[in-house]
């Protein structure tokens, strides 16, 4: 049974993405959630923070992340996509708990086993891959934001909720259906 560390951002509870994650963790067997806006995390780099060396002590909201990081073998990444990115909370807590030392030069965390970003966008994939912006927000997680932090790593992106505002049966259909994605997702981390 693995745990999963949930890092999720949405603000509010009446929202599609918050429906992802209750549907993803429906799914898994053991888990601790970083729900950042109900926490009020702070997502801006301090003088302080910028300015600290690879041994110096981390700040205790970073620590507590790390640690919760520490303790999972699977890591969840669940948020709306926002101008073609994570919302500025989320980019914030990469910013202040992906410390050097720890994170990256050196990079002494244990990677992880498995990470999933589970991301919920307005458009379709194909017309963000039309604009090269679900290339662009992949290699930017996976790639850099991840990298070489997880053993294996996945981009899931939930589209298509513009439709809410045209076709209402047409985005219940896709949101079923997405909804379902997100608790096979959920499920998934039991193995293993
Ligand atoms: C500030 C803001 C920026 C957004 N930017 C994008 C975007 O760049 N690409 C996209 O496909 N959808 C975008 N959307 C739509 C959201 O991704 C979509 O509403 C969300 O994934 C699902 O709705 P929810 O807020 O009910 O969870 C944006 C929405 C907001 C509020």
């Amino acid at each position: 049974m693995s745990r999963v560390h949930v890092v999720y951002a949405h603000p509010s509870p009446h929202s599609f993405t918050r429906e992802v994650l209750d549907a993803f963790l429906s799914g898994v067997a053991s888990y601790t959630l970083s729900d950042l806006y109900a926490s009020g995390f702070p997502a801006v780099m301090t003088a302080a923070e910028y300015a600290r060396a690879p041994d110096d002590p981390v700040p205790a909201d970073v620590a507590t992340e790390q640690a919760s990081l520490a303790a999972a073998e699977v890591w969840a990444f669940v948020y709306p996509v926002w101008w073609a990115d994570c919302p500025a909370v989320l980019k914030g807590w990469f910013d202040r708990v992906w410390t050097t030392g720890w994170a990256y030069r050196p990079m002494r965390l244990r990677p992880v086993r498995r990470a999933i970003v589970l991301c919920t966008a307005g458009y379709e994939i194909a017309d963000l891959e039309a604009t090269g912006h679900y290339q662009a927000m992949r290699a930017v997680m996976l790639g850099d934001r991840i990298g070489g932090r997880a053993e294996s790593s996945e981009f899931v992106l939930l589209g298509g909720s513009v439709l809410a505002g045209t076709d209402r049966d047409g985005w219940a259909a896709r949101k079923a259906a997405h909804l379902e994605h997100a608790a096979e997702l959920g499920r998934s981390t039991r193995a293993g």
